[in-house]
């Protein structure tokens, strides 16, 4: 049910070589570091194959189906959307999907805070997800305004004392009735392995100071810290002792891994608690799981983008893929996107890295390296074609010494269109590589699209560079050396 003008799009025509009879010292560069489009016809075939590898490491359910070689594999995000979507339209609250609803709601209803409490990939879709579709201002706009939807906050993802210190004092200031709803807060503590110290001891903190404000034997402590974790997990058995009874508990299934999470409980549930329309995302990441499935590789963003970055990598030695976000809501969804290809990719001394810059902000900053310094760059784009609010005019002047009058009737989108436009001739006149990732709007759907699409490219491109993308091997020694560290201390 996928709306045709609501689909996005990649165009990488910006990096392809064009034939001429005529020599320039510009042409030459560009063959150099442009792709030719006969190499990415004849990398299709292998890229088609790949995905009937992925596709077909759905089916590999049981682990003695896995080979060692191929551990870990969390293939589980490729059907999620949709496998929730029937769920809930079979069984409703029954469903995964109306548990996850269901919480929201009541939460929702409670408080007027909530801290979301994740590292990584529990931590970081969310958040992606808040600053793309919710209100720049979300957090300062009257109640009346927010519609019921509580204030955002996030944390358990470092070890910022001061900012811990911050948000406690902040929560101490503003919330003094706990009989109040608008004075009452609330948790939602996310963690699969459930021993990310980040989190876990943001987790005990937050669990005393909701005890020290409700009271130690007080229904809300239950009420209001809500959980998403894996099967077993430390943070289910504190839950647990603490008389939650598994229904109170929402599970991050075995088969989808941290990064690859966001359309679990993992971002589901904040996703719901901010009122952002959980089914329209399903949909879209839904319909772009069927397009990468279904569609040959002219009409499949995910096998282009995968295709595309990859021969930019290995081939041109593009070794830093920027992501240049031209609207700030979508900063954090470049730094969801950065690190799901850095964890995916950064193995066996391998794998770009990810750098997401916002436009036109970072053109007064990064631009004159991206324009002249070293050549190890890919850029893709990521373009929101029509903005949510009508176009704001500069507008005329009775005086005019800025000398805008001439520009009188550009708009912001105008401006943001003109600076894209002369940044993409530069790069091309320059021969550095850009290609364009576009929204048609920013919306649920779109969203939905363009995260499954990432996360799908992630795993073909680890598959075609002979890397696992579901592995995080260096993660876990950092979290053994401190846990080492601060044993023996
Ligand atoms: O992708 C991953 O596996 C990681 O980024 C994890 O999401 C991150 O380390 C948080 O792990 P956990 O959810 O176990 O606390």
């Amino acid at each position: 049910m996928q709306l045709p003008d609501e689909s996005i799009d990649y165009q990488f025509q910006g990096l392809l070589t064009s034939q001429t009879d005529r020599w320039t010292a510009l042409h030459e560069l560009q063959q150099q570091h442009f792709l030719s489009p006969d190499r990415i016809d004849s990398l299709k075939q292998l890229v088609m194959h790949v995905r009937g590898q992925v596709a077909a490491e759905r089916e590999l359910r049981d682990m003695k189906d896995i080979s060692p070689k191929m551990q870990p594999l969390h293939p589980g995000f490729i059907d999620l959307p949709q496998t929730l979507l029937e769920q809930h339209r079979r069984g409703a609250e029954r469903s995964e999907l109306g548990r996850i609803l269901s919480q929201a709601t009541r939460l929702r209803e409670q408080v007027d805070r909530v801290i979301v409490l994740g590292v990584g990939g529990s931590s970081l879709g969310s958040r992606a997800l808040f600053d793309a579709l919710s209100h720049t201002h979300h957090n300062e706009m009257p109640a009346r305004m927010r519609l019921g939807r509580p204030r955002m906050y996030f944390l358990g993802n470092d070890f910022d004392n001061d900012a811990l210190q911050d948000l406690i004092e902040m929560l101490e200031a503003e919330c003094v009735d706990p009989e109040l709803q608008a004075e009452r807060w609330g948790v939602i503590a996310i963690s699969k392995s459930g021993d990310s110290l980040e989190t876990s001891a943001a987790f005990r903190i937050f669990r005393g100071e909701a005890a020290r404000y409700y009271g130690p034997h007080s229904e809300w402590l239950k009420k209001l810290c809500l959980i998403v974790t894996g099967a077993q997990s430390k943070m289910r058995d504190v839950c647990r002792a603490d008389g939650y009874s598994e229904e109170d508990i929402l599970t991050i299934p075995n088969s989808i891994g941290g990064r690859f999470s966001v359309f679990s409980a993992v971002g589901l549930l904040p996703a719901a608690v901010m009122g952002l329309d959980v089914r329209a995302l399903l949909l879209g990441a839904s319909a772009m799981t069927r397009r990468f499935l279904e569609e040959p590789f002219e009409r499949n963003p995910v096998l282009q983008f995968a295709a595309v970055n990859h021969l930019m990598t290995q081939e041109k030695h593009k070794t830093t893929r920027v992501t240049a976000v031209w609207s700030k809501k979508l900063e954090t969804l470049g730094w969801w996107h950065d690190q799901l290809v850095s964890e995916s990719l950064g193995k066996l001394g391998k794998g770009p890295l990810p750098m997401t810059t916002v436009q036109t902000r970072d053109v007064h900053s990064r631009g004159q390296h991206f324009l002249e310094g070293a050549r190890d760059k890919v850029i893709n784009n990521l373009y929101v074609r029509t903005s949510r609010h009508p176009g704001i005019p500069i507008g005329m002047a009775d005086r005019n010494e800025d000398d805008l009058n001439q520009l009188s009737r550009k708009t912001y989108p105008d401006l943001l269109d003109a600076a894209m436009a002369g940044s993409n001739q530069a790069f091309l006149e320059s021969a550095r590589p850009t290609a364009d990732l576009i929204l048609p709007v920013l919306s649920e759907h779109t969203i939905g699209q363009l995260m499954q699409m990432m996360m799908l490219a992630t795993v073909v491109e680890g598959r075609l560079m002979g890397v696992n993308p579901y592995s995080q091997p260096s993660l876990e020694v950092y979290k053994q050396n401190m846990m080492h560290i601060l044993r023996s201390t």
